[in-house]
């Protein structure tokens, strides 16, 4: 019989509900703006010329780690890097987001979209894996990414942010014919992705569905569900555990258990306990500080980190995340604080 080795991290033991102490803590969008060296080195390169960059990528990525003692690091990169292999033309434009100027605006344009190995092209995110595996201790894991099906199409057919998805939904109710190719390529490219991601060393991985929260059930079970389960079949063949995550989801949080990950990541809109049970204490669960409580005095902001680890009752398989990801003008002494806080409480 294989024993398995108890895992070298908290966050890994976590992600397979072993009991562990401390909670691992990390943070979505932990390598950003809100870091005074990140923006040093964003003065002098785009966003895409980071993530194409390997050695400036890394050291992005190694930054949170320092800085804040977090017990992860998530590779520098963005969830639409796999759209332009296939074929859009990505930029992101200050003040505006990313922008696809090539947008998908029907059936046409999804035939039209280029059938090609990303993992080639997205090679240089794999080298950044590879450098930061190599540049930290077995007892911090790398976490690899991508956006899940749903949320990378939503850009591709928007051409950018979106608060109604208006475009998103009518290719939907139009042409599911086209809507369910789509989804079909994007299952492909993004298994591809993440394969490669972990073929280089990363030790767990994250799947943003952020926006799918705008969607009502029968709709996710109809024009989601399939496709973001037939990328977590793929995923559970490449043996690391899975973080599925996704914004304004406490009433698809069934949907989203049955499309699949290890990890279920809830915003800060539900209680951690309730959002816990409507997963099942059978998957772990990642969450779930609003983000905006890091801008609160610090009173305050200790009482909400003592809520939630009180919420999750000592339970094994609890990630400490925020809800979302940090915001650019967040302090970052408040970040450093949870990270001590959070080990504190639970040592
Ligand atoms: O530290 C990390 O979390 C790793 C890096 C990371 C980035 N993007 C870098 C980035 C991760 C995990 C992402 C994921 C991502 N990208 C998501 C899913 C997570 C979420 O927030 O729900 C989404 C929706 C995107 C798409 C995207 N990228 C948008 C909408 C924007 C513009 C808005 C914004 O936040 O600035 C980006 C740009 C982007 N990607 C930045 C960073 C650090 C800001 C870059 C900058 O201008 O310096």
């Amino acid at each position: 019989m294989a024993v398995t080795a108890p895992s070298t991290s908290t966050l890994l033991a976590a992600a397979r509900r072993e009991p562990g102490r401390p909670t691992p803590v990390w943070f979505m969008r932990q390598a950003g703006r809100y870091l005074p060296e990140y923006r040093a080195i964003r003065e002098k390169h785009s966003l895409l010329e980071i993530c194409a960059n390997p050695q400036l990528a890394t050291e992005i990525t190694l930054q949170p780690v320092w800085r804040l003692g977090v017990d992860a690091a998530i590779v520098f990169a963005d969830i639409l890097l796999p759209l332009v292999p296939m074929g859009l033309d990505l930029a992101f434009v200050e003040g505006e987001g990313p922008v696809l100027r090539n947008r998908i605006r029907g059936p046409a344009d999804v035939a039209r979209l280029v059938d090609t190995n990303v993992a080639n092209a997205l090679a240089p995110v794999a080298e950044t894996v590879r450098l930061v595996r190599g540049a930290l201790p077995p007892t911090i894991p790398v976490i690899g990414f991508a956006g899940a099906p749903f949320t990378v199409a939503s850009y591709a057919i928007e051409g950018g942010s979106s608060r109604h998805f208006v475009e998103t939904k009518r290719l939907m109710y139009e042409h599911p014919d086209a809507w369910n190719a789509l989804l079909t390529k994007l299952v492909r490219v993004l298994g591809e992705y993440l394969a490669a991601q972990v073929g280089a060393g990363a030790d767990i991985i994250q799947v943003f569905d952020s926006w799918v929260g705008v969607l009502n059930a029968d709709d996710y079970r109809r024009y989601v569900l399939p496709h973001t389960r037939a990328l977590f079949t793929q995923l559970g063949l490449l043996g690391v555990p899975v973080i599925h995550f996704g914004v304004n989801t406490g009433e698809l949080l069934p949907l989203l258990v049955q499309a699949g990950g290890d990890v279920i990541g809830l915003d800060w809109r539900i209680g951690l306990d309730d959002g816990w049970r409507r997963i099942g204490f059978d998957r772990g669960v990642q969450g779930n500080l609003d983000p905006v409580a890091l801008f609160a005095p610090p009173a305050e902001l200790e009482a909400r980190v003592h809520d939630i680890i009180a919420r999750a009752e000592g339970r094994p398989g609890h990630i400490f995340n925020l809800g979302h990801g940090i915001l650019p003008t967040t302090p970052v002494d408040a970040v450093r604080r949870v990270v001590d806080l959070v080990h504190t409480l639970t040592a």
